[in-house]
């Protein structure tokens, strides 16, 4: 077989998307710099604000944190993809989109596996707009829709009745409410894949309950991997 051929059944190894995501992984390493200054430099009160469940909070702490270029690992992205193919999956939620490096994986699967809606939501308009710029270049952004605002009100509505697949990679604190916000949506087997899952125990304990409706398992890098019984 060709090499173009097999390149046609993996969208992300076609060189328009493996040369993009190449580029913005470079861009994520050349970026932990000024991530050490922003985070390093922060006040105690600063600090505070990205373990706040208040919105006034947590907003100026990814306020301060825009410029940064935040992404899962490479291999986080891989297992979206392979997630995403391996389901099936159609509907996607994406809590926490930044500038759209997990979105493209997200998106690159739905596209092999016959399309479908990658649903992000990002508070800052220009993290957005980059977003786009960036599923644009990929050519995958007509599978995509990035709602502008805070999760709890852009997920609040209009989601479809059937969700495949969330990835949890907004403000940690809010899993849980976000949880619970698209619970009645995931369809029966919906796999949820949150990233620095460590940071909030009662997400934790609400996928993980041995009565609960999911079954969940740790995976690498402090993934957490669950699916919807
Ligand atoms: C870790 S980054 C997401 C990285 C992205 N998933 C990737 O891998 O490319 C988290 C993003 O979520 C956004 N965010 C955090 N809490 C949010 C909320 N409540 N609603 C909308 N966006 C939120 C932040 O502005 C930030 O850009």
């Amino acid at each position: 077989m060709k090499q173009s051929e097999k390149d046609s059944r993996c969208t992300l190894r076609t060189p328009r998307v493996a040369q993009l995501i190449e580029r913005l992984y470079e861009d994520v390493q050349a970026n932990a710099a000024k991530k050490e200054e922003v985070f390093g430099g922060m006040s105690e009160k600063e600090r505070a604000e990205f373990s706040s469940t208040s919105p006034d909070d947590y907003r100026k702490a990814y306020g301060r944190a825009k410029e940064l270029y935040l992404a899962v690992a490479p291999q986080t992205a891989h297992l979206l993809y392979m997630q995403a193919r391996s389901m099936n999956a159609h509907t996607i939620v994406e809590f926490g989109t930044s500038f759209g490096f997990s979105t493209i994986h997200l998106a690159a699967a739905l596209r092999d596996n016959g399309g479908g809606q990658v649903i992000g939501t990002e508070f800052e308009p220009d993290k957005i707009e980059q977003a786009y710029a960036n599923l644009r270049e990929a050519g995958l952004e007509d599978l995509v829709d990035i709602r502008e605002g805070d999760a709890l009100e852009t997920l609040a509505r209009d989601l479809p009745g059937k969700v495949d697949l969330v990835l949890m990679d907004g403000h940690k604190p809010l899993y849980p409410k976000v949880l619970e916000l698209l619970r009645p949506k995931l369809r029966q087997g919906a796999c949820l894949i949150a990233d620095n899952a460590s940071s909030n125990e009662e997400y934790l304990n609400r996928v993980r309950a041995a009565d609960g409706d999911f079954l969940s398992v740790p995976y690498e890098g402090d993934v957490e991997i669950s699916i919807k019984l």
